[in-house]
């Protein structure tokens, strides 16, 4: 339960800075007078904060331990809320956003490795799952909240009301116990027995999986060496760093920081582009429990194809839409909608979700740790070039060009999935270990 709950509220900061801002920004750029440019630097900034605090995440988790680590993230993202509540100029702004973008970029790395830690083995692959949901969730909140807050155009109060689950994060990861794999890393064996006691509902579950852990821990962490020397452990590293690329570049987080502002290219007055964005939000998270329902039925190479057709269809039927320009009429608004609607849902269900499992699976044990920070990290910096290049993309190519590029781009993933993701539905684990250790191509390790 306690895993749980973290990381429903670790996963709810991720998605509230995802969300925020997309509703904030044009009343900043008002305020500030701010350019296209400076902009871009305000969404930006937060993935740079955040691929900066994934890289540091791995030390800090080892050093400090999970706990600590997951605390400083907590006390990092209030500073960062309230600095955004108190800045004055476009450049404090960056600053206070990418402090924010540090305290997710720790929790994004550190909540999921916590809680495969402490969590039982039967609950362990649906909280990834989970994970995802409480992002959407954290989205879809902030989306509502800045609606709401649009009324008095209080874009502070936007930014500065995430402080609250971030002081709710932080209560609770103080009562968190340790991880008892971490402690059992610092080779504190009595106090990982103590606390896996509390953790597990008898004594002797406790002791058995202290041993499991034992055992697991002979084959010690390693990364970059193993990277070096291993050209297997590469091909699994540059798959979870591919597919993350690949996730980022469906163009999701356009439609994340600029909803409205798309809203806005169609033809619709603030309210419309306020509450049209809550919608996505909405829609993005109710289209997650499709994967959470089927991703065990259905595979991932079917629902991950099944997405990026859908995505390309969205992004190219809005393109043709938004090439009509803003006086067209009030069905062609709705039909705007309707296709942004339908690009969310075949994101949620397939690349949201799926890509946090395949990185969490594909990588051997040995090299777990490094081979998901890897990927984490590249996240984030895809996550940042594309929210620092789309204002300059809209300018340069035009709505309708930008989105068809994005369209030609999902249409690309398909064939990408069909070539090297593999199907890793009802596969252990360790098989996949061992098939990626044959230099089975990536797509048959599944096989
Ligand atoms: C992605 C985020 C995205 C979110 C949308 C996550 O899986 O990593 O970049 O904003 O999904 O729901």
């Amino acid at each position: 339960m306690l895993a749980a709950i973290l990381a429903a509220v670790a996963g709810l900061m991720f998605g509230l800075d995802i969300g925020v801002i997309s509703g904030a920004l044009g009343f900043i750029a008002k305020e500030f007078q701010a350019s296209d440019t400076a902009q871009e630097w305000i969404v930006s900034s937060m993935m740079f904060g955040a691929a900066l605090g994934a890289l540091v995440a791995g030390r800090l988790s080892y050093g400090l331990g999970r706990k600590k680590a997951l605390v400083l993230s907590a006390a990092l993202f209030m500073l960062g809320a309230i600095c955004c509540v108190l800045a004055h100029s476009v450049s404090l702004l960056i600053v206070a956003r990418a402090i924010l973008g540090l305290a997710i970029g720790i929790a994004s790395f550190v909540a999921p490795l916590y809680i495969s830690e402490v969590a039982d083995e039967q609950h362990r692959g649906s909280l990834i799952s989970v994970y995802q949901l409480m992002i959407t969730i954290g989205i879809l909140l902030a989306f509502i909240s800045d609606a709401l807050f649009a009324y008095a155009g209080a874009w502070r109060w936007m930014l500065g009301i995430v402080a609250v689950p971030g002081a709710i994060f932080l209560v609770g990861s103080l009562f968190l116990p340790d991880s008892p794999r971490w402690l059992m890393l610092r080779g504190r064996h009595d106090d990982a027995l103590e606390t896996l006691s509390t953790l597990r509902a008898t004594r002797e579950e406790a002791e058995s999986e202290i041993r499991d852990i034992q055992a697991s821990l002979r084959e010690k962490q390693r990364g970059f060496s193993l990277f070096l020397e291993n050209p297997n452990f590469r091909r699994s590293v540059m798959l979870g760093i591919g597919l993350q690329i690949v996730q980022q570049l469906t163009g999701i987080n356009i439609v994340m920081y600029y909803a409205p502002r798309i809203f806005e290219v169609a033809g619709f007055g603030q309210d419309g582009q306020m509450w049209g964005t809550a919608i996505v939000g909405l829609v993005n998270m109710l289209a997650t429990f499709i994967a959470i329902g089927f991703v065990d039925r259905w595979g991932r190479r079917p629902m991950l194809v099944a997405g990026f057709a859908i995505m390309a269809v969205g992004m190219g039927a809005l393109a043709v839409l938004l090439s009509f320009g803003q006086d067209s009429s009030t069905m062609m608004h709705y039909l705007a909608v309707a296709v942004l609607l339908l690009f969310i849902t075949g994101f949620a269900f397939s690349a949201g979700p799926l890509i946090w499992v395949l990185c969490a699976e594909v990588q051997p044990l040995q090299g777990r740790d490094f081979g998901i920070a890897c990927s984490t990290f590249t996240n984030w910096i895809a996550n940042m070039a594309v929210g620092a290049t789309f204002l300059t993309l809209l300018g340069t190519l035009g709505a309708s060009h930008t989105f068809w590029l994005y369209a030609a781009l999902n249409a690309v993933f398909i064939l990408v999935t069909l070539a090297f993701v593999p199907e890793t539905r009802g596969v252990t684990l360790e098989s996949l270990e061992r098939k990626l250790n044959l230099g089975t191509r990536l797509r048959d390790i599944g096989r």
